[in-house]
């Protein structure tokens, strides 16, 4: 099997903005054929727009994570255009942090259905498709809140911290067929920074983004590392985080 990306089929989720339109189109780049996933279809089609401009392959599909039809509906996308599906990246995510004190209870709700339930869709629907080719690799993306944990951000750091344990008991199951990866990025540039938080809390945290953030390309290169390794290597967790995080 080659180590290259060349031709191998990628579904990325959140792939409209931020981290995951890096990794989309970093790995098109390579040669991956993509297949590109969140709600707002115009931004897709722009980012898709965008990779077959430049000669690479990709397809669109809106698809909200929280409805596990709709992440069903996307890897069945990638097996009608590319033949199959090699590899699955659960990138989408919701941060609207706050301290606990504020009972933004919607918010709870979102970030445990998005980042939490929407890698658990992802699972659901691309394990049986790996499990009937005798291959896959599964990338969860995140963060260095599953590491640490800080004020205002307890909720999204315990759906981190639970990707991460779930992400780790299934690199055990699925070994050693399948692979399955971690990538956990620290403060990196991106419009969800701040998104849906209370303007003060929104305020602060861009302002220490614009400060010490990393490039979300920086995390497409960690995700491109963790693919291109060997089939019998299997890179299980990557932390990354600008120099200037402490
Ligand atoms: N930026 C950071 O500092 C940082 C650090 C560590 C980890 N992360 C993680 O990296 C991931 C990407 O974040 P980002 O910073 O790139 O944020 P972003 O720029 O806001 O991108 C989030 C992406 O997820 C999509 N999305 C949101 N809700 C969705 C849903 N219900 N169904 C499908 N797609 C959905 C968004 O598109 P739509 O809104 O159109 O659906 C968008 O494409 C998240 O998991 C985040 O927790 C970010």
């Amino acid at each position: 099997m080659t180590e290259g990306l060349e031709g191998r089929v990628v579904v990325v989720t959140g792939a409209s903005s931020g981290i995951g339109e890096a990794i989309a189109l970093h790995l098109a780049e390579r040669g991956a054929h993509v297949v590109l996933g969140a709600r707002g279809e115009d931004a897709l089609r722009e980012v898709a727009g965008r990779i077959e401009s430049a000669g690479g392959r990709a397809v669109h599909r809106a698809t909200d994570v929280r409805r596990r039809e709709d992440v069903e509906a996307l890897v069945a996308t990638a097996r009608e255009h590319f033949g199959g599906l090699d590899v699955m990246v659960s990138n989408a995510g919701a941060m609207p942090v706050s301290l606990m004190d504020d009972l933004r209870v919607d918010d709870w709700d979102l970030m445990i259905d998005v980042n939490l339930r929407g890698v658990l869709h992802g699972i659901a629907a691309a394990l049986p498709v790996f499990r009937e080719q005798g291959r896959g690799h599964f990338v969860h993306i995140a963060s260095t809140a599953a590491y640490k944990v800080v004020p205002q951000q307890a909720l999204y750091a315990a759906t981190k911290t639970a990707v991460r344990v779930l992400t780790d008991g299934l690199r055990q199951e699925l070994a050693p067929d399948l692979r399955v990866s971690l990538v956990s990025p620290g403060f990196t540039h991106t419009e969800g920074i701040g998104k849906g938080s209370d303007p003060e809390i929104a305020a602060a945290m861009i302002a220490r983004r614009d400060e010490i953030a990393m490039p979300p390309e920086a995390v497409a290169r960690a995700v491109a590392y963790a693919l291109e390794q060997p089939e019998s290597v299997d890179v299980g967790e990557i932390v990354l985080r600008s120099t200037a995080q402490a």
